[in-house]
């Protein structure tokens, strides 16, 4: 695969950076989200093969792969501990491509069928944690979740996202070591993952994917020499006006 100019300039700044939300999760608060969500994590942190078929759902869906978005959906729903806009107030029922921040497209190998290509949550202020289901949701192009109040870890079940190409995880409550599940998605090409509490280096496959800067100005673009662990190659500018 040709390597783009661009190849090796993305997002992937760790930061402690704090923001001030109105409904700021106390360090207890986070920690207790995350206790929830280990004690609903496989042994592996996996998400195990035919699991679709053991959850009961007495529903008619479109396709069966609306049906796995389903499931996912509602694991996702109830994972979240608190959602002050009413966000996921509508996430009811089997018509998925209705939920607030889901959105639909035909699918990239069968244009017969409606599939979920996005989850589109920024600013939504939701805390909660990702599912393992999450990794139900095979034709997700894009997950934003950026300014919300997710803790935890991401689990393991993103790697089965083949067809993911945006993850927006920032400015969240993330916790632990560097997301290693990041590095085996493999049309990930814009990962954003500042502003969380992660912590420890980089690894090295890191720098063998073509990540790309996106969306281009305004947005700061950071770029990371290899092998060399991580630093800003200026000074960060903020994400977002007034958010320092
Ligand atoms: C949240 O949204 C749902 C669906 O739109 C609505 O029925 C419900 O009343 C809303 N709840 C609040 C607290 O606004
Ligand atoms: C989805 O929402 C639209 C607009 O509110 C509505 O017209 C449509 O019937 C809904 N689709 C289904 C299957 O409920």
């Amino acid at each position: 695969m040709q390597a783009s100019g661009c190849s090796i300039v993305f997002f992937l700044i760790f930061s402690s950076a704090l923001v001030s939300f109105s409904f700021a999760l106390s360090d207890a608060e986070a920690s207790y989200i995350a206790s929830r969500q280990l004690l609903t994590l496989p042994e592996n942190g996996e998400l195990p093969n035919n699991y679709e078929y053991e959850v009961q759902v007495k529903m008619i869906f479109a396709n069966r792969r609306l049906r796995r978005a389903y499931i996912a959906l509602q694991a996702l729903k109830h994972s979240i501990f608190s959602d002050p806009l009413n966000t996921t107030g509508n996430w009811d029922g089997p018509d998925v491509c209705n939920y607030t921040g889901v959105f639909c497209a035909q699918a990239l190998d069968d244009s017969s069928l409606s599939v979920v290509a996005g989850l589109d949550l920024n600013h939504a202020d939701l805390a909660g944690f990702l599912p393992v289901e999450i990794g139900l949701m095979t034709d997700l192009a894009l997950i934003h979740i950026n300014s919300n109040r997710f803790c935890g870890i991401l689990p393991k079940s993103l790697s089965k996202l083949v067809l993911l190409h945006e993850l927006d995880v920032s400015n969240n409550r993330f916790v632990g070591p560097f997301p290693e599940v990041v590095v085996g998605i493999p049309n990930l090409r814009y990962l954003d993952i500042r502003y969380n509490d992660f912590e420890g280096s980089l690894p090295p496959q890191l720098f063998d994917k073509e990540l790309d800067a996106f969306p281009s100005p305004p947005m700061p673009a950071f770029v990371l020499p290899p092998n060399i662990g991580f630093q800003y190659a200026s000074p960060p500018p903020p994400m977002f006006p007034g958010y320092n």
